[in-house]
């Protein structure tokens, strides 16, 4: 293996100034924080002529709104969309539940749909660490949760994600969540004891896979549903944590096209590396299609696979999203990279505020 200096904790920390690990390695804590303030705040849906759910937010704040949407698609009362945009869905009304999330609460495209869903009539809730959104929040007795500040949005996943579930299970539109918490709480306690700094790359799962993408273009492969949302955030923290491209895409949809893909040209094919996100109890079919894909049909772009842990869907969940939290700022540390700044999303949004 490769020798990256992920296993020099002095150089580590040199290049990780901001302390990208220590906020992956607080995750798991943020859990159980999250479901105490949340359930102190008491915020709760009115479920009566409720028709769908639009969890509104963008970037990190949006992530929390595909765990939600993956996780809970399977026992939801209500349909649950996930919105990135200025505008609101068509369907969005009286009946419509309207979940603004945006951690630093002064996300144009965020406080235009809060704006939005408010002038149509739709039970309207927010959660946010503060800014405009939370201003608004006020000013409009709309019932809102406010989470912990300090961090990257983006770091903050378990604190914007457990409040959102929380409001669905608290209301009765999904089954209890408590023990499932518990159990995933459990989990990620004993995989960071294998993904962290500390455990040397030989026996780092997370590290060694980083070895294993230095150098490539990631691509995520998943299963449509509760998995989908891990490769998504895998892709967008190797995006914003190594500054690297990565790519996502999910069984059984990328057997109908994405496969035929991997023919040509040769030079950039070398370059890429798939990597394949497995839950337990997959259909059959699905677990038959990743293995022909991956033993037949992906050739040298076939990676490695990385298995979930725990037995219940969220401790899956959040147990593959784990694994890419630590790789992603490794990736991001092999190449020099100090994980933290996202120095083109702060540009950006500078000049927009021009006009
Ligand atoms: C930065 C990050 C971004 C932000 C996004 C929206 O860490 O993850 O994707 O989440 O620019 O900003 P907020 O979350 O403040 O609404």
């Amino acid at each position: 293996m490769r020798d990256l200096y992920l296993d020099d904790p002095v150089r580590l920390r040199e290049t990780d100034s901001s302390d990208m690990l220590g906020a992956i390695y607080g995750l798991p804590d943020q859990l159980p924080a999250a479901l105490a303030y949340t359930r102190t705040q008491g915020v709760r849906l009115r479920t009566e002529g409720l028709l769908q759910i639009v969890i509104t937010g963008l970037g990190g704040s949006a992530a929390g709104g595909d765990l939600l949407r993956g996780y809970a698609a399977a026992a939801c009362k209500v349909p649950i969309f996930v919105n990135r945009q200025y505008e609101l869905p068509a369907f969005v009304g009286p009946a419509t539940c309207v979940i603004a999330v945006s951690y630093s609460g002064n996300t144009e495209e965020t406080l235009a749909a809060y704006e939005e869903a408010r002038a149509r009539g739709a039970q309207t809730v927010v959660i946010t660490g503060g800014g405009e959104l939370l201003r608004l929040a006020e000013r409009d007795s709309v019932p809102h949760v406010v989470v912990p500040t300090g961090l990257q949005p983006r770091a903050a996943l378990g604190y914007l994600f457990v409040p959102a579930l929380l409001m669905l299970a608290d209301s009765g539109l999904i089954p209890e969540v408590d023990e499932e918490l518990s159990e995933t709480v459990e989990v990620l306690h004993r995989l960071r004891g294998l993904l962290a700094p500390d455990t040397p790359t030989a026996h780092n799962p997370a590290k060694q896979i980083a070895c294993h993408l230095h150098g490539k273009i990631p691509v995520i492969h998943s299963t449509a549903g509760l998995t989908e949302a891990a490769a998504y955030r895998w892709k967008t923290q190797i995006n914003e944590n190594a500054n690297s491209p990565a790519y996502a895409h999910v069984y059984p949809e990328l057997n109908h096209n994405e496969i035929v893909g991997f023919d040509v040209p040769g030079a950039a094919l070398e370059l890429i590396r798939v990597i394949t996100l497995r839950a337990r109890d997959l259909h059959p079919r699905i677990g038959k299609r990743i293995e022909i894909t991956t033993q037949e049909l992906l050739g040298p772009c076939n990676g490695v696979e990385v298995r979930a842990e725990g037995e219940s869907p969220l401790a899956q969940l959040f147990s593959l999203l784990y694994v890419g939290e630590y790789l992603s700022a490794y990736l991001g540390l092999s190449y020099g990279i100090d994980p933290t700044p996202v120095q083109k999303i702060e540009q950006l949004k500078r000049r927009l505020a021009e006009g």
